[in-house]
C-alpha cells in the first residue's frame, strides 16, 4: 500500500544526510560533514548531569518553558555576554537544541505568503520550517569577496509590503562568515524602518577569529521588542547530543512558541537542562580552550586549501571553511564523491547549503589537527590521481 505522507522536499538537509549513510562502514573516515563538535564536553557539565539524574530530577515533567533555575542561567549570560536584559519569568524558552527552536518559532510567526529574508547560502533547516508554515523565501545573496557579510542593501532592494522576517545567523553556517557590525547596525536600522521582526541565530557567536566582531542584534538600539535571539549550548560547550537550545524574545513570541512546544515534546529533558545550567553558570575557560583549538585547525585547513590552490575566503567564525572548488572543473558534488569513495574523507557539497553553491565544499573543523593534515593529503592525492588540480587564477 503506498503511504501517502505529507511532502517533505529533498533539499539540503537530505543530501546531507545521503552522504552520511554512504559514509557508514568507510574504514578510517575522516568525517568532516557534520557541525557536531568532536570535543569532549568538558567534565563538570557532564558531572551536573550525572548529579541531576542521581537527584532524581528526571522523574518528573519539567515545566514546558524550561526549568526556572535554567532560565535565570540564560538570561544573568544574555546580560553578561550579549548586554541584553531580558526576564527569565516571560521572555525565554528553553527548547530542545536550537533546531526545535527554529522550527517552532517559525510556526509560530509565519503565516502563509509571508517572505522572509534569508542569506545565501544558509543552514537549510529554516527553509524546511519556513516551507511547513506555508511562508515565502526571500534569499538575500551573500559574496565571497566580503567574507560572506550580509550587504544591507541586498536586503533593503528585497523588502516589500509581504515582508516578515529577517533571518541573520552570525557568524554564519556553511560560510564562517560574521555580519560586521556596522552592517547589523545598518540592517537594525532597515527593520525598524520597514517594520520586520529579525531572528538572531547566535548559536556559533562564541567561536569568533581575527578581528571579527559578535554584536548581539536584540542589544541595538531598538530592536530587543521585534527581535528574537536563538541560541543553544550545542557548539559552545560541546553538547550537541544534550539537545538544548533556548529561544530569547519578546513575551508575546515566547508565549505563542511555547504553545507549541507543548504538542512538540512538552518538555526538554531535565537532565540535559541541568547540564546546560552548569554550562552556563559554571567556568567558562573551557569556551575559550575550544575556540583556540578551532583556530589552530582554521590555520591547518587554510594552509592545506592554499597547497592545493582553492580560493576561499578567512573564515571568522564558527568551525567550518567553505572553499571555491570551481578550479577543478568538476562538480562540487562529485568531489566530494571522489573523496568519500577514494580518501574516505567526508567533506559536504556546497548545493546542500544552497542550489547556487554547487562550487563550494563545506569542510567542518571537527577533527584533530593531524587529521586535517591528513584529510588534505587524502585530497591532494585524489585531486591528482584524477589530474583535476589546475593552478588558482591569479
Ligand atoms: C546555524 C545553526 N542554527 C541552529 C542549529 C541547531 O543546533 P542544535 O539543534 O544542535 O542546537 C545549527 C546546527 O548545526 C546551526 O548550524
Amino acid at each position: 500500500m503506498m503511504m501517502h505522507t505529507r511532502r517533505v522536499s529533498e533539499d539540503g538537509t537530505a543530501l546531507r544526510y545521503r552522504m552520511m549513510e554512504m559514509a557508514k562502514g568507510i574504514k578510517d573516515l575522516i568525517a568532516l560533514g557534520r557541525g557536531d563538535p568532536d570535543l569532549d564536553t568538558p567534565p563538570h557539565i557532564v558531572a551536573a548531569a550525572i548529579d541531576a539524574m542521581r537527584r532524581g530530577e528526571a522523574l518528573h515533567m519539567p515545566p514546558p518553558e524550561g526549568l526556572f533555575e535554567l532560565r535565570h542561567a540564560i538570561a544573568d549570560k544574555l546580560r553578561r555576554e550579549n548586554d541584553l536584559l531580558v526576564d527569565p519569568h516571560t521572555e525565554v524558552l528553553v527548547t530542545t537544541g536550537g533546531q526545535e527552536g527554529l522550527f517552532l518559532l517559525v510556526q509560530a510567526l509565519v503565516n502563509p505568503g509571508d517572505e522572509i529574508l534569508m542569506p545565501d547560502p544558509r543552514y537549510t533547516s529554516y527553509d524546511q520550517a519556513i516551507n511547513m508554515a506555508g511562508g515565502v523565501m526571500v534569499s538575500v545573496p551573500t559574496y565571497e569577496e566580503d567574507g560572506f557579510d550580509l550587504r544591507p542593501e541586498e536586503v533593503e532592494r528585497r523588502i516589500t509590503p509581504r515582508s516578515k522576517l529577517l533571518l541573520l545567523i552570525s557568524p554564519g553556517n556553511p560560510t564562517s562568515g560574521v555580519i560586521s557590525s556596522a552592517n547589523k547596525r545598518r540592517l537594525a536600522e532597515i527593520a525598524q524602518e520597514r517594520n520586520l521582526l529579525v531572528i538572531s541565530d547566535e548559536i556559533y557567536e562564541r567561536f569568533i577569529y581575527d578581528d571579527a566582531e559578535a554584536l548581539s542584534m536584540a542589544a541595538l538600539p531598538g530592536m530587543r521588542e521585534r527581535t528574537i535571539t536563538l541560541n543553544g549550548v550545542s557548539k559552545t560547550y560541546a553538547m550537541t547530543g544534550f539537545r538544548v537550545g533556548y529561544l530569547a524574545a519578546p513575551a508575546p513570541v515566547i508565549a505563542a512558541v511555547r504553545q507549541l512546544k507543548i504538542t512538540n515534546s512538552r518538555a526538554t529533558s531535565a537532565i540535559s537542562q541541568w547540564a546546560a545550567h552548569a554550562a552556563l553558570s559554571g567556568p567558562q575557560e573551557c569556551v575559550e580552550e575550544m575556540r583556540q583549538i578551532y583556530d589552530e585547525r582554521r590555520r591547518v585547513m587554510m594552509a592545506g586549501l592554499d597547497e592545493m590552490g582553492f580560493v576561499y575566503c578567512r573564515p571568522k567564525g564558527a568551525f567550518y571553511c567553505f572553499p571555491n572548488a570551481a578550479s577543478v572543473g568538476i562538480s562540487a558534488a562529485e568531489l566530494c564523491y571522489l573523496f568519500l569513495e577514494e580518501g574516505h574523507v567526508l567533506i559536504f557539497p556546497g548545493n546542500a547549503f544552497g542550489e547556487k553553491w554547487g562550487d563550494h565544499l563545506r569542510i567542518s573543523l571537527l577533527a584533530p589537527k593531524e587529521r586535517l593534515r591528513e584529510a588534505v593529503e587524502r585530497m591532494q592525492r585524489t585531486i591528482a590521481k584524477h589530474n583535476l588540480g589546475r593552478p588558482r587564477p591569479a
